[in-house]
């Protein structure tokens, strides 16, 4: 192209020649020859340039398909983060009590003694207080709260009633073995209302419990105990087995104590300024970690926490599917 370009329109091309050969031309034909020859070279000029422009588009969509990138292909095989059974297990228990019309409350993972203690009926000198092994934080009376429950001191005392909420969240204890860890979860449960009883508790309870083993015919077992924020108390146990070492939930050879419970205690009613001759309450707690040890076979409270990847890739959950109230727990 460079070639012909050169031929007609070169410093020496044929049309340049015609163009300077123009001054040797009488004057009037001299005007008609040039106005064609410059049409002729407008004509030649565009021709050149268009064929130019198609011959570099060509090159570069060719370049373009040769060097592509399939990005849709990983470069090296990858893992996909996964759910930690904890988060699982309480998205579990989230989506069921979601469903049966419980609502989400958090409160802080550093209390007072007020709330985490006095308010629930544990005053200083309560051998309770010496049980939960506190983590103090300063001499402000403040600590990382024992369990849920200083949430409903919270939600009470804001006093809009009726109240039916969960509290689901980390707690902490000075403790640290294989069943017990200084950081665990908890999912509180508390209602308040005007006509509220043990059946109603008992009835939540064991739908809990059953939706979350997923088994219709599992064995609960409501055993009278003692708690200071709840009177009467309760606590639940699930039939199980042993078998080789292994625990099966559902059979009914022996009992598994699963949860806290009981009617709110009137003196915490009022301590959050609730008229107790109206308005009853029930509540819970729960221990996440147990339910998810019991649910998905794992033995050692600790490898929760010491994110051994080995342990994480077998214990974890695709995150894809995650329990909510539309679909379901699968
Ligand atoms: N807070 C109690 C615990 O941590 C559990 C519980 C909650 C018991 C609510 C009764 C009612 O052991």
């Amino acid at each position: 192209m460079e070639e012909l370009r050169v031929f007609y329109t070169g410093k020496n091309g044929k049309l340049t020649l015609l163009l300077k050969a123009l001054q040797n031309l009488p004057k009037k034909e001299k005007i008609d020859a040039g106005k064609t020859l410059n049409v002729i070279k407008r004509e030649i000029d565009q021709l050149f340039i268009s064929k130019k422009q198609e011959i570099e588009d060509k090159v570069l969509n060719a370049k373009l398909i040769e060097e592509k990138i399939d990005i849709s292909l990983p470069e090296r095989p990858f893992h996909h983060g996964g759910i930690h059974p904890i988060s699982k297990t309480l998205d579990e228990l989230i989506c069921i009590l979601g469903n049966m019309g419980f609502e989400i409350k958090e409160g802080p993972h550093i209390e007072d003694e007020y709330n985490n203690f006095t308010a629930l009926n544990i005053p200083e000198s309560h051998p309770a207080r010496q049980e939960h092994d506190t983590f103090y934080i300063n001499k402000n009376s403040k600590l990382l709260r024992t369990h849920t429950s200083p949430v409903q001191i919270r939600v009470m005392s804001e006093k809009k009633l009726p109240i039916k909420i969960i509290a689901p969240g980390a707690t902490y204890r000075c403790d640290d073995d294989s069943t017990h860890s200084p950081m665990f979860h908890q999912v509180e449960g508390l209602v308040v209302d005007k006509e509220v009883n043990m059946s109603d508790l008992k009835s939540i309870i064991i739908d809990l419990l059953k939706s979350f083993f997923q088994l219709e015919n599992l064995p609960v077992r409501f055993r009278p105990s003692y708690f200071p924020f709840t009177e009467p108390s309760a606590e639940v146990d699930i039939g199980f087995s042993k078998k080789k070492g292994f625990i099966e939930i559902g059979k009914n050879d022996d009992w598994l104590e699963i949860l806290g419970c009981g009617m709110v205690n009137i003196k915490v009613l009022e301590n959050c300024g609730i008229d107790s001759k109206n308005y009853k309450g029930y509540a819970f707690g729960l221990g996440v970690e147990r339910f998810a040890m019991l649910k998905y076979g794992i033995n050692d409270l600790r490898m929760f926490y010491d994110n051994d990847l080995r342990w994480l890739k077998h214990y974890s959950f695709r995150p894809e599917g995650f329990p909510n109230i539309i679909r379901g727990l699968k």
